[in-house]
């Protein structure tokens, strides 16, 4: 018989190559490759071919289908349901990941807690002891009635465990530390990682179980990072922020049951994390003078409208090659929109130094970013502050055209929320009965929106 094929699998992006190499060709990393033995795929090694399979499995008409809506279980956490789509959707995986000591063990165990009332939850661990996450619920001020603990390692003794105890909702933190005794690799290495997973999961669509799994993001190529999962699991959150700060967020990279991108915004305090109900407020450094450099746009996180300070430094640059830095947003598109203002705005800034930070460690991943970073840029540049009760957005194409985004009704409403009175923003974004309380400059092109604020 063949010998069954190997697969080499990146632990830091979870690419798939079919020889060993030294550097992953797909993320750059290196000395991350490891084997991953492919199980022999079910059937094809059968005599008779696939008739033995068909028993547990039947084919449906896709009309006789019922369409029903996924039951939902909200955790009392507000912002933890809104990443995930408006609660917790019953029988599905969610993959928690994030730097280790960010907070994804606080988060968990405040939503078991929360949950615990209503619902059977376990808590699997398999970095702390139960007597430590005793102490973590009581620095949480958590009381912790109903929630079961386990501390193991071992997937097989885990889902027996979790079997007989029939949970509904159960955490296993952090799948690096789980082995299972059909791969024969050490626990953290891609294939344990992977397999273990393969085992929660179908667990969790069996017995209705809603499955969290966290995964330490990892700088070190010898351990599987959560990337190697995301295909497996119906949901991926991962936590950003800067570490220092207060303010941790968690996003929604992939989500079978809801918006992808959909942001949930905490802050870090002695009782654990807090929800952060209104993160426009956070994200402003309220000035009380106008300051060159710096202005407000509107971004939209997911489904939320969200304000943010962009700030630019503008300085002259004693380099060849002067640098251009992006904090908060991509590099690529800030050098794209120098050139745009240089072609169709007449200024360069070929000897400057050009920084651009968004305020609080929001990042930026959509076009509407263009127009405000171009005029924080020119506002530093020109030493000249613009209005503290000013908001912008929108996307600048190549030929000097501003082009409207999604959504921008929304945002204009959430700007008037936050005392902006004026805006200058796309011509296809603006509602024609307008905003009550906003003054809305509608902008066609670059030129047009620099004269503006000229
Ligand atoms: P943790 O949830 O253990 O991180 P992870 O599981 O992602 O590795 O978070 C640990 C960090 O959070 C640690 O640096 C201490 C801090 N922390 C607080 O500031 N307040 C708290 O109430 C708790 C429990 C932790
Ligand atoms: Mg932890």
């Amino acid at each position: 018989s063949p010998k069954p094929k190997s697969t080499y699998v990146c632990g830091a992006c979870g690419a798939r190559h079919p020889k060993w190499a030294g550097q992953c060709t797909d993320c750059g990393a290196w000395n991350t490759l490891s084997e991953l033995m492919e199980g022999r795929s079910r059937g094809v090694q059968r005599a008779g071919g696939y008739a033995g399979l068909t028993e547990g499995t039947t084919v449906e008409a896709l009309e006789d289908v019922s369409p029903e809506e996924r039951q939902r279980i909200q955790s009392g956490i507000g912002e933890l349901d809104r990443v995930l789509g408006g609660g917790i959707v019953i029988g599905s995986v969610v993959l928690l990941g994030g730097d280790p000591g960010i907070g994804k063990s606080t988060l968990l165990l405040q939503a078991c807690a929360a949950l615990a009332g209503s619902h059977p939850v376990l808590y699997v661990s398999g970095e702390e002891s139960p007597q430590q996450i005793g102490l973590r619920a009581r620095r949480l001020g958590l009381a912790g009635d109903g929630i079961r603990l386990l501390a193991e390692t071992c997937v097989e003794v885990i889902l027996a465990h979790a079997a007989k105890e029939a949970p509904r909702i159960m955490v296993v933190d952090s799948i690096q530390t789980l082995f299972t005794e059909l791969v024969q690799s050490a626990p953290g290495s891609v294939s344990q990682v992977r397999e273990s997973a393969a085992q929660l999961v179908r667990f969790a669509k069996q017995r209705d179980t809603v499955v969290f799994l966290v995964g330490h993001v990892t700088k070190d190529g010898a351990l599987a990072g959560p990337r190697v999962l995301e295909h497996m699991v119906d949901t991926v959150l991962y936590f950003e922020g800067e570490q220092g700060g207060p303010f941790r967020m968690v996003r929604s990279i992939k989500n079978r049951f809801g918006a992808v991108n959909e942001l949930g915004v905490f802050a870090m305090g002695d009782h654990g994390l807090r929800e952060v109900k209104n993160p426009s407020a956070i994200f402003l450094s309220r000035h009380d003078q106008p300051v060159p450099g710096s202005l407000v746009m509107v971004t939209r996180e997911g489904t939320r409208p969200l304000l943010v300070e962009v700030q630019a430094l503008v300085d002259e640059s004693p380099l060849a090659n002067p640098r251009r830095v992006a904090l908060g947003l991509d590099q690529n598109r800030l050098s794209m929109l120098l050139a745009v203002l240089h072609r169709h705005g007449g200024i360069g800034m070929f000897n400057q130094d050009v920084f651009v930070n968004v305020v609080g460690g929001v990042r930026i991943a959509e076009t509407a970013a263009d127009l405000p970073v171009i005029m924080a840029v020119l506002s530093s540049y020109r030493d000249r502050p613009l209005p503290l009760d000013l908001a912008v957005f929108g996307e600048v194409g190549l030929s000097g055209e501003v082009r409207p985004v999604p959504n921008g009704p929304d945002r204009l409403r959430e700007a008037v929320k936050h005392g902006v009175r004026r805006a200058v923003v796309p011509k296809g974004n603006v509602p024609k009965e307008g905003v009550e309380g906003l003054e809305i400059v509608a902008v066609r092109t670059l030129a047009e929106a620099l004269d503006a604020v000229a």
